[in-house]
């Protein structure tokens, strides 16, 4: 119930800021600060978020893990260039995009996800909010032919719910 409330509300907000915006979304002042989309919201449609949760990492955030993710995220990953060396999401691009990449270090955000919807979002990118807003910058990274395998998908994502810790 309280979620069907906040969709009403970001619909309207979306549709207001819509006017002029080449982006079709003006994140500005919008949701948390800084331009991040609404965090409390999950980024996997209702339909396969009971699946995406349950799906665990395949294996644990060891020290030589999470060197290997930081390696990727760093490098081929190319997950830095948006969401910064610190994972504040901050990067270099960020600041190009409609709505701003996740900040790995806010709290909150591992409060309310678990890893496999994580794992949902490198697969098949983020809609943002539902899949109501164009496609927000994060790209479905893990694919069977491109940029990084679900292994180095994994890497990446346990280095990063480590900067939050
Ligand atoms: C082109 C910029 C860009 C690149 C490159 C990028 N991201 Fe993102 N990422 C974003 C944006 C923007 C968001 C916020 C999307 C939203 O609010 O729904 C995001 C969100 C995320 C989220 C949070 C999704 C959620 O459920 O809240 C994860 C996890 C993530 N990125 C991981 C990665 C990893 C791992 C890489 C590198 C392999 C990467 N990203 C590369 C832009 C990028």
């Amino acid at each position: 119930m309280r979620r069907s409330v906040i969709h009403v509300v970001t619909s309207a907000v979306l549709l207001v800021s819509v006017h002029g915006v080449a982006w079709g979304v003006n994140p500005t002042g919008y949701g948390q600060a800084g331009g991040e989309y609404d965090v409390r919201i999950p980024r996997v449609p209702a339909g396969e978020l009971a699946k995406a949760k349950k799906v665990r990492p395949p294996f644990d955030a060891t020290p030589e893990v999470l060197a290997e993710g930081k390696a990727i995220f760093l490098g081929v990953g190319g997950c830095v260039s948006c969401h910064g060396a610190e994972g504040k999401g901050d990067g270099a691009a960020a600041s190009n995009l409609p709505i701003q990449p996740r900040n790995f270090t806010n709290p909150k955000f591992h409060k309310l996800r678990t890893p496999g919807e994580l794992m949902w979002v490198l697969k098949n990118g983020s809609m943002g909010q539902s899949g109501r807003v164009p496609g927000t910058g994060m790209l479905p990274v893990v694919q069977p032919k491109g940029f990084i395998t679900e292994e180095q998908g994994w890497k990446a994502l346990l280095y990063e719910l480590s900067l939050g810790q």
